[in-house]
């Protein structure tokens, strides 16, 4: 069984800083085992641009890999060729085998067809299990479908039973909460967002430029002018929209500087709004009052330099009491609840970032797209 998973995971000095895209692939990968398949793992780590880098090979990830299953994970030291092929062939039935970093090929992120056949030949049947990598159309998670029968793994089709359910079939009352940087990068899931929920929380520097085109001073905080359009029409299309009462603000983004509250139509002109302040909070989470679900992408501050990142933390503690369903889209925020211990205080945490995004989004990805049971999974 070839299986792809995202094991895309930060590594520090040679640390495993987040193992969760690991943990999250154990279910199929033990699943395979328990019934003596030869497991061969195809994954990429970062983006060492189509040549061999030590700093990005796969062999920590089969180390933790084997520590938490137990058993010893084998690292082949390429992904393709004839000894790897020699190395597969003489995989016996219930062992797992990584292969080495598949970006270390040009032909990957190319998905070129030959560099797909090379990977096809190492096993009868592909499984993608690598849901935080189904938008890349690369030769591991597209053109090797050109060659195998492809099917989800029970990640992928977790992600994408609880995702979809929010695209097709919402429970309502819906709650989105949306934040993060930049309205550019959001707008596609703001609008996707926005056909399909009660309501819309919008926290992060980019609630500023909603705010800014409601005709409040901003100060020296980040705002996308070019962007305001977008803004304004956004809040004329009817939709429930809940902009911040309060921000946190500081003359910039470091460790000490002295921050304070202030509402939000009196950000001093020398000031930046780094995060939502208390009453914001208070305003989001009686808007996730009674709802079914609340689906959040985005932190609402600078989580990664204290204090701002206590209104994401707030309500992160706020939502993990609830009785809805709490979806995370993944990326950034995951990061930010993981500090604190509140990630796994929410129904559901997605492995993808931009994949998610994406999804959310209501595009097609093509990982998924070309799987035989993605109508079922
Ligand atoms: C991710 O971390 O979002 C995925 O692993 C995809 O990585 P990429 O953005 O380098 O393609």
């Amino acid at each position: 069984m070839l299986v792809r998973v995202d094991f895309n995971v930060p590594i520090e000095d040679g640390r495993i800083v987040d193992d969760t895209r690991i943990r999250e692939a154990l279910p199929t990968i033990q699943n395979l085992v328990e019934r003596s398949a030869r497991v061969i793992l195809i994954t990429h780590l970062g983006r060492p641009d189509g040549q061999v880098d030590n700093a990005y090979r796969t062999t920590p990830l089969a180390e933790r890999l084997g520590e938490l299953m137990g058993r010893p994970v084998r690292h082949l030291d390429d992904c393709v060729g004839p000894s790897v092929e020699a190395a597969v062939t003489a995989t016996r039935d219930g062992e797992v085998v990584m292969l080495e970093n598949v970006r270390f090929h040009p032909g990957e992120t190319k998905n070129d067809p030959a560099f797909a056949k090379a990977l096809a030949t190492l096993g009868e049947l592909f499984v993608n299990d690598a849901f935080g990598t189904a938008h890349r159309a690369h030769a591991s998670t597209v053109g090797i479908a050109q060659y195998l029968p492809a099917v989800a793994g029970l990640l992928m089709e977790r992600e994408i039973t609880t995702l979809g359910r929010i695209m097709t079939d919402p429970p309502h009352p819906l709650v989105a909460i949306v934040g993060g940087s930049k309205i550019s990068t959001k707008i596609g899931v703001l609008r996707s967002l926005l056909r399909r929920v009660d309501r819309l929380c919008i926290g992060g520097a980019m609630a500023c430029t909603f705010l800014k085109a409601k005709g409040l001073e901003m100060g020296r905080s980040l705002v996308e002018d070019d962007q305001l359009e977008v803004a304004r029409s956004l809040l004329a299309s009817g939709a429930t929209l809940v902009l911040p009462l309060d921000a946190v603000v500081a003359p910039q983004a470091r460790p000490g500087v002295p921050a304070k509250t202030v509402q939000v139509d009196a950000v001093p002109a020398d000031m930046t709004v780094l995060d939502v302040g208390p009453m914001t909070v208070e305003r989001f989470l009686q808007t996730c009052d009674g709802a079914a679900a609340i689906v959040w992408n985005g932190p609402l501050g600078v989580y990664e330099v204290p204090p701002f990142d206590h209104g994401t933390d707030a309500l992160a503690q706020g939502l993990a009491g609830s009785d809805a369903q709490t979806i995370i889209g993944g990326g950034d925020l995951v990061a930010a609840l993981q500090k604190q211990h509140l990630a796994e205080r929410m129904s559901f945490v997605s492995t993808g970032g931009g994949a998610t995004l994406e999804f959310l989004e209501g595009k097609v990805l093509p990982g998924i797209a070309v799987l035989r049971d993605k109508d079922h999974a």
